[in-house]
């Protein structure tokens, strides 16, 4: 099968409180959107990488991505609203792909994904699994809570999964998600929080693979300490 990727940046960061969209904040002098491409390319064969941009920052992210070197296509487009309808933007650049392609949608905000968990991802679309994310045991106990903060659940630990990106697809079963998810995009508050939701309320199965707690999302300024310290061997 023939490998895409669709690289998410085009958020604007309001939690890490930067005066520049996330994806351009520096991780040890790198942009992490730089850093999150080269974890994908350095993993496996793509072809072609689409990455989503504020509408503000498209020339800028071109100029850093074409300067990173990254030896594969890099396509540009503006992102949307929502996370999800920044992903949608980033299928329709890949109209023209055949159904026989995976596509790995990731965030530029997982700059330190480790190269294993990206094959695990695409050797399990490969094998058959037609969506797949990464992930990793919960450390927290969760519990389930009402509006007014009663606790409702306390669902087992153990059947419990944190994911990350990249989540992995065959192409044909990812339009067919967005497509029928189209209507809950419009706005961060009712958009799916990862592709895979999206796949599942087609009934379809999900399957996981083991994540890695150095995939970590970078929210605010502490999680970029720590990923400042994990890219430096601190950790
Ligand atoms: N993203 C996107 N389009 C949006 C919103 C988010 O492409 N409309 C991307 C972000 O660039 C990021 C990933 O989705 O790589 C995960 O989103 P998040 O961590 O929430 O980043 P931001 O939305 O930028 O941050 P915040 O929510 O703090 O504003
Ligand atoms: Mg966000």
């Amino acid at each position: 099968m023939r490998h895409v990727a669709i690289l998410t940046a085009a958020g604007s960061g309001s939690r890490l409180g930067s005066d520049r969209p996330k994806a351009l904040v520096e991780l040890a002098g790198v942009p992490l959107v730089v850093h999150a491409a080269r974890a994908l390319v350095s993993a496996g064969a793509f072809e072609l990488l689409v990455v989503t941009s504020p509408a503000a920052a498209q020339a800028e992210l071109r100029a850093v991505l074409a300067a990173a070197e990254l030896g594969v296509e890099v396509d540009v487009v503006v992102g949307g609203a929502s996370r999800q309808a920044s992903v949608s933007a980033g299928l329709a650049a890949l109209d023209a792909w055949g159904e026989d392609t995976v596509v790995l949608v990731h965030d530029a905000a997982r700059p330190l994904v480790p190269a294993d968990v990206v094959r695990r991802v695409l050797d399990a679309v490969e094998q058959g699994h037609s969506a797949v994310v990464p992930g990793v045991p919960l450390r927290d106990t969760v519990k389930q809570v009402d509006e007014r903060s009663r606790v409702l659940a306390t669902p087992d630990r153990r059947s419990l999964r944190a994911v990350q990106t990249p989540q992995g697809f065959r192409l044909d079963v990812l339009r067919r998600a967005h497509a029928e998810g189209a209507g809950l995009s419009a706005d961060e508050a009712t958009a799916a929080t990862d592709d895979a939701a999206l796949v599942e309320a087609l009934g379809l199965d999900v399957h996981v693979v083991d994540g890695d707690h150095a995939a970590l999302k970078v929210t605010d300024r502490r999680d970029l300490a720590l990923a400042e310290l994990l890219l430096a061997g601190a950790l």
